[in-house]
């Protein structure tokens, strides 16, 4: 059996009133309307049994000039990457203006790839590296590693950062879509690999594996910590970040029917759909998929993220106005397609993210999200 240890950091509630359950569901009926500006704030319409508010609720619920408030947010002009390169892997879905990785492909990724969602993601990183004091890493690899592979690297912010600071050691960095810049370290290099198929490295060859915010792009989390095993070397660390989708308070500011305390419901819903889900937090997949593939001495830290401008703390306070800032930048560029899944309209996406943005702007709600770091070793007598 695997050793586990676990850390916590605290970003010091504000109050110590009754947590909000992430799980619980709004159940008082109301009539759906179109209308986008009524007078009284009508009763939450029927959630669904996970608790998932209608779309039209939204609409209903929507004061006056919110629309415009949403209409703004609309038609971020996206640059058009495919004009002079023909190649299939960049011939990207679109979806109401914005795009997403190749529809050649068998992955099926929820985000948005453009320009847009990739500024988001960098905050994210900033965000997060805030968070553990400049550290881009907590498994005890020691400095004259041979070769480590950030897997799902996005615009490579991490793999970048990494190589820098790892300049002896080859770093590579996989994805399905090819969005990572072309000036980086000379250590570092990108390819494009589906994770969800085979890995390409060999057996025992990999020192390290990053792997960070797949949440809702992995069908079986179990296989893709076996292909790690397979890969990292006897001795060799794996390392996995990922989020919780729900968004809570520790003093009730955040109801249940508030937009911010349906986002993580809308992606749980939305997971469910794709087969891809979005509570790996929740189900602890990350250790138990480590676990099942061999790997020891599991250790996990938890993170805790203010979203908004509401803790007194002055670093927690910042780090809660960087996680407004990456809901400002793209909030529609994460939930756009997972909404569209469930069936959402594009004028009920944009009124649901005008009423997030407003509680979240407003500091009233005292809203954070969990994130758990876990990293593991493969044993030396296995090879
Ligand atoms: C939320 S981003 C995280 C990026 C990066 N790991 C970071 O922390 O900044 C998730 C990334 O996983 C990639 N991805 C999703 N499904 C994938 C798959 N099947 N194979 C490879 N990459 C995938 C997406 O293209 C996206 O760049």
């Amino acid at each position: 059996m695997a050793e586990q240890k676990t850390t916590t950091e605290q970003p010091a509630p504000a109050t110590d009133a009754p947590s909000t359950s992430a799980a619980a569901a709004a159940t008082t009926p109301a009539e759906p309307s179109t209308s986008t500006a009524p007078a009284e704030p009508a009763e939450p319409a029927a959630a669904s049994t996970t608790g998932v508010l209608p779309a039209e609720y939204w609409t209903s619920q929507a004061p006056p000039g919110v629309t415009e408030d949403a209409d703004s947010s609309l038609g971020t002009d996206v640059e058009s990457s495919t004009a002079s390169i023909t190649s299939s892997i960049l011939e990207y879905r679109t979806l109401y203006g914005r795009t997403y990785h190749s529809a050649h492909s068998n992955a099926q990724y929820w985000a948005s790839n453009d320009e847009r969602q990739s500024e988001a993601n960098d905050m994210l990183h900033h965000n997060l590296t805030l968070q553990l004091d400049g550290k881009l890493h907590l498994a005890p690899i020691k400095k004259d590693i041979k070769k480590a592979i950030d897997i799902g690297t996005g615009t490579g912010i991490w793999a970048i950062d990494f190589a820098d600071e790892f300049p002896d050691t080859q770093v590579i960095g996989t994805d399905i879509s090819p969005i990572q810049p072309s000036w980086v370290p000379p250590n570092l290099k990108f390819e494009i690999e589906d994770f969800t198929q085979p890995w390409t490295f060999a057996d025992n060859s990999v020192d390290y594996v990053h792997m960070r915010w797949l949440v809702g792009s992995v069908k079986d989390w179990n296989e893709l910590f076996k292909e790690a095993y397979r890969i990292v070397k006897p001795g060799g660390y794996i390392e996995s970040y990922e989020p919780d989708a729900f968004m809570i308070s520790d003093d009730g500011t955040v109801k249940e029917t508030d937009a911010i305390a349906q986002w993580g419901r809308i992606f749980a819903e939305g997971g469910k759909k794709l087969g891809q889900t979005f509570t790996v937090y929740t189900d602890e997949l990350q250790r138990k998929g480590m676990e099942a593939a061999g790997f020891v001495d599991i250790q996990q830290h938890e993170l805790k993220t203010p979203i908004g401008p509401w803790p007194k703390d002055e670093r927690l306070n910042e780090i809660g106005r960087f996680s407004q800032m990456v809901l400002d930048q793209d909030a529609e560029g994460y939930i756009l397609f997972i909404a569209n899944t469930l069936g959402w309209t594009r004028e009920e996406i944009l009124v649901y993210l005008a009423m997030l943005r407003r509680e979240i702007r407003s500091a009233k709600h005292h809203a954070y999200y969990l994130q758990r770091v876990v990293w593991a070793r493969k044993p030396e007598n296995d090879s």
